[in-house]
């Protein structure tokens, strides 16, 4: 579907309090070594999975695994390959989101999509290459001095959020409800799968890496779920309301194209009012996490408030 040419890009940066600044520029400088450099060999194709990455993305999900480790009293540094990781396979599901014979959107993080820029074939395999970088950046754990356990713990949570019983089975779902009528447990059930496990999975690697008990960790997969809810029901809002040169990708595109979006079940109103509800409940929960949770508590209150 063509749209309109989006300019700004969706930085959370200038939203950010600074105990959270750092924490985004290690995930940058990371994320950049992380990457094949273009001059390796096949360049097009590192060059597209640079592009897809290094674009600039608002890096919720890696900063959720470095509050979450830094909430559980871990060194956040110690996680800086599974915030690496996780930002590597949400960067593939959006590269992947955009395709043709996805949500065909042109735009994104205020370019040209991926496949848009580099072709249909390399938007793909950029996209399949970053979902296996992501598990050796997730193995790299283990040079940082976390326990072998630990890690496959963390490979164990991230393979399982990305698959079919979690992002690409919602991301099925999604294209399947694709104009026709949705009910609000549907919706629910789509959000939770393409991206709450995410979410959860960010916040339970955290946990993972800064050596939380298996009740910190089951509560911080079930706060990033209701977090990832209402991150999809904003994104569903400001699809409708807000405008591409804000977001940095096309708006109008959900009532186009008949997706199965929270406003569309609900309402807008009663979309708003639930919004408001989980998030402050996912304030609540993220309190809970000791012993250092207010970097985490304000990373949820500036996603709160994001308006792009
Ligand atoms: C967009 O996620 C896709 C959704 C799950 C709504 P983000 O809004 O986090 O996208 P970037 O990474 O900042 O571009
Ligand atoms: C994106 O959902 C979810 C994933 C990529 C897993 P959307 O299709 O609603 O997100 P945008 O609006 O294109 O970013
Ligand atoms: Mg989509
Ligand atoms: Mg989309």
């Amino acid at each position: 579907m063509s749209t309109s040419p989006a300019r700004a890009a969706p930085r959370l940066k200038g939203e950010l309090p600074g105990g959270l600044r750092l924490k985004l520029r290690s995930v940058e400088r990371y994320l950049a070594r992380a990457l094949p450099r273009e001059t390796l060999s096949p360049g097009r194709l590192h060059a597209a999975m640079r592009y897809g990455v290094l674009s600039p993305g608002k890096r919720v999900r890696p900063l959720l695994v470095l509050t979450a480790c830094e909430a559980v009293g871990g060194r956040w540094l110690d996680a800086l390959p599974a915030a690496v990781a996780v930002e590597c396979v949400h960067a593939f599901s959006l590269i992947h989101d955009d395709l043709p014979a996805m949500d065909d959107d042109d735009y994104r993080r205020g370019r040209l999509a991926t496949h848009r820029k580099f072709g249909e074939p390399l938007g793909i395999l950029a996209g399949d290459a970053l979902l296996a970088l992501a598990f050796e950046q997730l193995a790299r754990l283990a040079e940082r001095g976390v326990p072998a356990d630990r890690v496959v713990e963390a490979v164990r949570a991230l393979a399982r959020a990305a698959g079919s019983r979690a992002l690409v089975g919602g991301q099925a779902l999604d294209l399947e409800a694709e104009g026709r009528g949705v009910s609000r447990e549907e919706v629910r059930t789509i959000h939770y799968l393409k991206t709450g496990h995410l979410m959860g999975a960010a916040l339970a690697l955290g946990g993972i890496v800064g050596g939380a008990d298996e009740v910190t960790r089951a509560l911080l997969l079930s706060l990033g779920l209701d977090l990832g809810l209402a991150f999809q029901i904003h994104d569903d809002l400001l699809n409708q309301r807000s405008s591409a040169s804000r977001l940095g990708k096309p708006t109008g595109t959900d009532a186009a194209r008949g997706k199965a979006t929270y406003p569309r079940a609900v309402g807008e109103e009663r979309a708003r009012r639930e919004l408001e509800r989980i998030f402050r409940r996912a304030l609540e929960q993220a309190r809970e996490i000791g012993p250092r949770p207010a970097n985490l508590e304000r990373l949820i209150r500036a996603v709160a408030e994001r308006r792009r």
